[in-house]
Order: structure tokens, then C-alpha cells, then sequence
């Protein structure tokens, strides 16, 4: 019975994250225009770059999975890092809703004649996630270190856009998976008196600041992740130079 727009969410949940799956299973297996040698960057689509057919130089942490072309170069982290996204409460949220219809709206029926919830197979494999986060704590540390390397220029040190662009792109990786609600519960979960534990209280604090803002991040990093990956291979591809501004 409700007369407002209440399908637009759920619309558009479907049209963003059709898109992005596409974009990303495209650049995933496209394996090439993922590196820049001049600057040492690395879309983080391909990091850890462990491939051999990864160029040498990108490959930071060894190459010791198979060139297939079904094996996406970074086959190490992007399992993990696609079961923290499907295991996010945030985007549980989001495919019930817009995909499954379960339901689209509050009070609006839902799609299906029975729900048994997340206590049976498959989606008690929801309850991953906590194990999850801790990939994604690691890989996010990896991502860092990118950015890190990417300071480089023929010369020496360098900084351009593309490092602008990277650094955007870190923070807020950071900023989502410390918004995680397993984050927060790790920080300031269990505890009977905050008062006994000031610093673990203190953390809570802020990580519960960021994660009134989840949904926000969780979508801001599909689109910092997308930017930063096209950037670069737009500067492999040549159809851009990049803004230089040291180096
Ligand atoms: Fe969304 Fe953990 S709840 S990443």
C-alpha cells in the first residue's frame, strides 16, 4: 500500500552493482594495461600481482600462480576480498532487498512464500565474515604498499596524479573495512565496563562513527576502486598522460 517511490532504492542498487561486477570481471581477466613501469603503479585490481605472467616489476610478492586465462593475476586476494563484500552487512542488505526481493522495501510483502533467514545452508556462510575481515585487514595493508612503491618516478621519487588518485583510493579502503560492523565488534565487543578499558572504549568511539557511515563508504569504495583502476589503464593505453607533479 505505500504510494511513494519505494522501488527507486532498490532499482538503483541493481543498476550500480550490475555495473561495477561488470567492469570488474571485464578488467579482472582482461590481463594487461594493469601496470605503469615509469611510475610503478598498480591497479589494485591486480595486487598482489601473483601471476607468472605478471610483469616482474609488478610482481612484488613473487610469481607462482599458473598464466591461465582463467586465472585472474591477483586470484590470491580477490576470493577474499569478494567474500568480504558478499558477506558485508551493508550489501547483505542491498541484494536481499534489490536482488532477491526479500524483502524490496520496509513494509512492502516480501518476494518469497518462505524465510529461513541466515540460520541455514547457504547463508549461514554469512557469518564468515568476521574471518573475512581479517583477509581484508591484510590485503588492505598490501594496497598501502602499493601506494607506497607507486612514489617512484624514473628518477627516483615521484608523485603525480595517479598518486593522488591512489592515496584516495587507500583511505578509504581503510575507512570501509574499519567501519565493518565485525570491526567494531572486535574493538569494543565483550566488554561488561568501558570504563576498565579506555583505549579499546576510545577506538569504539570512532569506529563506531565511521560505521554509522558503512553504506556510504561501501559504495564510495566501489567507485574509488573503479576510478583508480580506469585511470591506469587509461595511462597504459595512452589515452592519457599523467599529471606530473614531482618527478
Ligand atoms: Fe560491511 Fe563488515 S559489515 S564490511
Amino acid at each position: 500500500m505505500r504510494t511513494d517511490r519505494w522501488w527507486l532504492a532498490p532499482v538503483l542498487t541493481v543498476i550500480g552493482l550490475t555495473a561495477w561486477v561488470a567492469y570488474a570481471t571485464f578488467r579482472v581477466f582482461m590481463q594487461k594495461l594493469y601496470w605503469i613501469d615509469a611510475y610503478h603503479y598498480l591497479t589494485p585490481f591486480y595486487s598482489p600481482c601473483v601471476s607468472k605472467g605478471c610483469y616482474p616489476a609488478a610482481a612484488e610478492f613473487g610469481r607462482f600462480l599458473p598464466d591461465n586465462p582463467l586465472i585472474p593475476f591477483a586470484a590470491l586476494s580477490l576470493p577474499f576480498l569478494l567474500l568480504f563484500r558478499l558477506t558485508c552487512y551493508y550489501y547483505r542488505k542491498a541484494y536481499y532487498r534489490s536482488f532477491w526481493l526479500s524483502p524490496p522495501a520496509c513494509a512492502v510483502p516480501d518476494g518469497h512464500a518462505n524465510y529461513s533467514g541466515e540460520t541455514r545452508f547457504p547463508l549461514i556462510f554469512q557469518n564468515a565474515h568476521r574471518y573475512a575481515f581479517y583477509a581484508a585487514v591484510l590485503i588492505s595493508l598490501i594496497n598501502t604498499w602499493d601506494a607506497v612503491l607507486a612514489m617512484h618516478s624514473p628518477s627516483g621519487f615521484g608523485f603525480g596524479l595517479g598518486n593522488v588518485i591512489l592515496w584516495i583510493n587507500v583511505i578509504m579502503l581503510w575507512a570501509y573495512t574499519a567501519s565493518c560492523h565485525s570491526c567494531r565488534h572486535i574493538i569494543g565487543g565483550r566488554l561488561k565496563h568501558f570504563s576498565k578499558h579506555p583505549v579499546r572504549y576510545r577506538l569504539w568511539t570512532w569506529v563506531s562513527k565511521l560505521n554509522a557511515r558503512h553504506m556510504g563508504l561501501a559504495w564510495i569504495t566501489l567507485a574509488t576502486l573503479a576510478i583508480t583502476d580506469f585511470y591506469i589503464m587509461g595511462l597504459a593505453a595512452g589515452w592519457w598522460s599523467d599529471l606530473r607533479f614531482i618527478g
